[in-house]
């Protein structure tokens, strides 16, 4: 599994501002997530037998961050694949473009914030993943 400064596996840590009264994490654009944010969305209510994603997309960066409960997010480059546990709303994981991700294991309380940094562009996904292998081979 790759470090923190590169590879397949890259968080990014978002420090507790929290006190006596509870826990605050705040999160700027080109700070602790390396984008402009234009998009912003979050899962949750998935049963623990629920998988999803099964895509890459072609160029879209994005942090997924399990504010809440726990998943697994898979992740595969093409050389490496990898099982990331989310489980802590102080680290999010950056998951660049022409990466192959699915989401297993959620956890009841499962909520899963994801930054991204373009509109939702149903022609920047690749969801076959025969298809994945196809782009990358072209691009190597
Ligand atoms: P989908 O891609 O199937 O989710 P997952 O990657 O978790 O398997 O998305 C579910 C639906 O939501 C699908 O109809 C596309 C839509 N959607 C948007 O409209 N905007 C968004 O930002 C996202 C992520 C999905």
């Amino acid at each position: 599994m790759s470090d923190a400064t590169g590879g397949l596996v890259r968080w990014v840590e978002l420090p507790s501002l929290g006190d006596e009264r509870g826990e605050l994490v705040a999160i700027e654009a080109g700070k602790s997530v390396p984008f402009p944010i234009r998009r912003v969305y979050y899962m949750y209510g998935s049963g623990v037998s629920v998988s999803r994603g099964y895509h890459a997309h072609r160029a879209l960066q994005q942090v997924a961050i399990c504010v809440a409960g726990s998943c697994i997010m898979r992740l595969d480059d093409g050389r490496e694949k990898a099982d990331v546990i989310l489980d802590s709303p102080h680290r999010g994981l950056l998951i660049g473009g022409m990466v192959w991700r699915e989401m297993h294991e959620f956890s009841p309380d499962c909520v899963l914030l994801v930054l991204a940094d373009q509109h939702y562009d149903e022609l920047d996904y690749i969801r076959s993943y025969d298809e994945f292998l196809e782009v990358l081979n072209a691009k190597n």
